[in-house]
């Protein structure tokens, strides 16, 4: 059966600056290219589980702008239900400013209708919460929310997963209520006492692990990565060997993609191997959502005879 999973997350208009050169303080530059493309954490989470083939919904808001309406359409190409989406009047939609360097972004998100998402919005959509298999939940809507969407799912025996990016201060109250908790390096720093130049990441994984999260995902971008088996000792999940293109979303495609087998009940690690997989796809393509890959064009990457990258 297809795993059936709600994100409840924002949506953004990628406004995409392509630049050789990034500006400094006080200067100009001249680039080469500017798109417009749906993005915002919640909604390419909700495409990459719907190119994998899960039966996705999407809990968020936009607002009552020409961006809401074209986020909103391209949801529904992708074949994620929008009903759990409010339209807030006299609002503008999410966007995020993102200059493109070589493959490499900088990004700055205006929240927008996102800001508006309340528990009130998650209560309206319990049906939705109750008939899932997984939730999956990011921070670029009110805290208050994800605690209490958190709280609510948990409730009901889901099972939780949190990406906390962007970072930002969480409640301790939360922990008890993920199961799956997956940082990049820099957030993991960011929620915990690690010391980076002294530390190693085994340090704040398990920091986590006593505040009461059970699954704990260090994200390493091009490196995989890391996860803190049973026994409290870091297994580390290698990356691949490709072109980056864009690397805007991968975690996104990670978050997605691991959402979505665990969803299909696949064990922690080979959830993990396949997150890597799809999220390596995902960044040689343009766009947040541009490279999230279906399942035919993951069969195809393997037989390219893509090669694991060394760790
Ligand atoms: O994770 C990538 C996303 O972060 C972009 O699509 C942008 O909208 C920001 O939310
Ligand atoms: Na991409």
């Amino acid at each position: 059966p297809k795993p059936r999973l709600v994100v409840i997350g924002s949506m953004n208009m990628d406004i995409v600056v392509e630049t050789k050169q990034v500006p400094e303080k006080g200067e100009t530059v001249l680039g080469q290219k500017v798109s417009f493309v749906p993005g915002g954490k919640g909604a390419n989470q909700a495409v990459a589980c719907a190119r994998l083939g899960a039966e996705t919904s999407i809990i968020g808001a936009v607002g009552d702008d020409a961006f809401g309406s074209q986020l909103l359409n391209s949801l529904e190409e992708n074949d994620v239900d929008i009903s759990g989406v409010k339209k807030v009047g006299g609002t503008s939609s999410g966007a995020a400013s993102i200059y493109l360097s070589e493959g490499d972004n900088r990004i700055v998100v205006i929240p927008g209708a996102n800001e508006r998402l309340t528990p009130d919005d998650i209560d309206e959509n319990e049906d939705k919460l109750v008939c899932c298999d997984v939730v999956l939940l990011q921070l670029e809507i009110p805290i208050e929310t994800v605690v209490y969407a958190a709280k609510k799912a948990k409730s009901y025996g889901k099972t939780v997963l949190l990406n906390p990016a962007p970072a930002q201060p969480l409640p301790d109250e939360i922990f008890s209520n993920i199961d799956i908790f997956t940082p990049n390096e820099t957030e993991l720093i960011s929620y915990t006492g690690l010391d980076k130049g002294k530390d190693s990441l085994e340090v704040g994984m398990k920091e986590l692990r006593m505040k009461g999260v059970n699954h704990i995902v260090t994200t390493l971008g091009e490196k995989g990565s890391a996860y803190l088996n049973e026994s409290d000792q870091v297994e580390y999940e290698s990356g691949y060997q490709v072109t980056v293109v864009d690397t805007t979303g991968a975690g996104d495609a990670f978050n997605g993609a691991l959402g979505f087998a665990i969803g299909e009940g696949k064990k922690i690690r080979e959830a993990l191997e396949y997150a890597s997989l799809v999220s390596a796809i995902a960044v040689t393509k343009f766009g947040a959502q541009g490279g999230m890959p279906t399942e035919a064009e993951i069969q195809a990457f393997a037989l390219e005879g893509n090669k694991l990258k060394d760790t």
